[in-house]
């Protein structure tokens, strides 16, 4: 439940707190059961899945889903920056790099958002050169008419049809708008 009125800057709330938190008790059942019952765990020394999350924008939605995985779990954050022009399409950096190694660990991605598709295709081959056990994909959120370039998601909250720029549960517009408890729809006038 959502209690009082949106932010102005809010077009039109997407996904309300209760929505949000059916959609990750629900995608978390399927990752607990995904890597403890259909063998997706294949770290040989047998360590816990590590949940690699995005920054900033995963931060919310890696805490809560972290905290309903059926099992445990480790977790640690990486960040990075893209470029959007015309001469450099795609074009992605790492600003913060992961604090252990991840050979041979069972690696999930935890994105907030999966867009042109560029910034998770950086990081799956990122970090696939650095021999993780296996390799997954989660997204809380997926612009499927946006993409760009193919990329394999494993799990994912909501699809958006809906041509959006979204904010709150973490998102932002210029660092704004990450606290608010339910995703909407930012108005325009308000992105300059
Ligand atoms: P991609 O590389 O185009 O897939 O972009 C993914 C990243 O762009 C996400 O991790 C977000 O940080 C950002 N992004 C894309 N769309 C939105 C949006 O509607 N709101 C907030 N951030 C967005």
């Amino acid at each position: 439940m959502t209690t009082g009125a949106p932010d102005p800057a809010i077009a039109e709330i997407l996904f309300d707190e209760e929505t949000i938190a059916r959609r990750i008790a629900e995608l978390a059942g399927e990752i607990g059961t995904d890597y403890m019952e259909r063998g997706y765990a294949s770290d040989p020394e047998g360590r816990p899945p590590l949940l690699v999350c995005i920054l900033r924008g995963a931060l919310v939605f890696t805490a809560d889903l972290a905290r309903k995985i059926p099992m445990p779990v480790e977790y640690d954050l990486i960040s990075v920056s893209s470029y959007r022009n015309r001469s450099a399409p795609g074009a992605v950096r790492l600003v913060r790099d992961l604090e252990r190694p991840i050979a041979g660990r069972d690696v999930l991605i935890v994105e907030d958002i999966i867009d042109t598709g560029y910034t998770i295709e950086y990081l799956r081959r990122t970090l696939k050169a650095r021999s993780p056990a296996s390799l997954r994909v989660c997204t809380l959120i997926d612009k499927v008419p946006r993409r760009e370039i193919p990329v394999e998601i494993d799990y994912a909250g909501f699809p958006l049809e809906k041509d959006a720029f979204v904010v709150g549960y973490g998102m932002d517009y210029a660092e704004l708008y990450r606290n608010l408890p339910y995703i909407g729809a930012l108005k325009p006038e308000y992105m300059r």
